[in-house]
């Protein structure tokens, strides 16, 4: 019987697979599990091989916006044992819980998993009061992962709106992490756009 980590509706973790940490949305109705993961990234490749996925629970602003776009070093990875499975972690998680994860349907675009739970922790419990600023870092890489690919202006402008309430919501942390996330996709701070 698991803890009951995850919350009805998507759950925007960072998910871990082998030597390989992305946010990724953990969708969760009506007592089932699922995944919708792009062809093409490490973590759709790395399922499909290991049949495993970890949700890791963290509130690190940071971190959101570095697995987005690059790779972790190995330190930042823990073993743990899961039904027999070695599965990884990442270190800083909170609370992390391990699936196995099985093809429900592959699309063009997508596979769609379905994940049963193999184990979860609870390392410490924290408390997160509720910050507009760390919500829209999220935003604004959910909008930067998009328009990477596309350099569509609407995408542009949302993360514009986001990085706007990052500066007045959130703190020294959420501010390093939308200096980052500019350094990613090529926009400066102060850029008022070419469109
Ligand atoms: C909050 C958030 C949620 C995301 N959810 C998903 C998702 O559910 N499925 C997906 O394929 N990509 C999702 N992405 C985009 C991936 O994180 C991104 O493509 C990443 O580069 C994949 O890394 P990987 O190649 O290491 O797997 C999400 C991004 C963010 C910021």
């Amino acid at each position: 019987m698991g803890l009951g980590l995850l919350r009805e509706g998507i759950n925007e973790v960072i998910a871990t697979t082998w030597q390989n940490a992305a946010p990724m949305g953990l969708i969760y109705r009506n007592q089932v599990i699922r995944m919708v993961v792009f062809h093409g990234s490490h973590t759709a490749e790395r399922i499909s091989q290991d049949g495993w996925v970890v949700s890791n629970f963290i509130f690190d602003p940071l971190v959101y916006v570095r697995t987005a776009f690059e790779d972790l070093p190995p330190g930042e990875f823990l073993d743990e044992e899961a039904e027999g499975i070695t599965v990884q972690r990442l270190a800083g998680a909170e609370a992390w819980a391990a699936y196995h994860a099985s093809v429900e349907q592959e699309t063009d675009d997508a596979l769609i998993l379905t994940l049963s739970l193999l184990k979860e922790e609870v390392c410490r419990a924290a408390f997160h009061p509720v910050n507009r600023g760390f919500n829209s870092i999220i935003e604004a890489t959910v909008h930067a992962t998009r328009f990477q690919n596309s350099h569509d202006p609407r995408l542009y402008d949302l993360i514009r709106h986001h990085a706007s309430l990052v500066r007045r919501c959130g703190g020294a942390r959420e501010l390093e992490a939308l200096d980052l996330l500019f350094t990613y996709i090529d926009i400066k701070s102060g850029d008022t756009g070419p469109w």
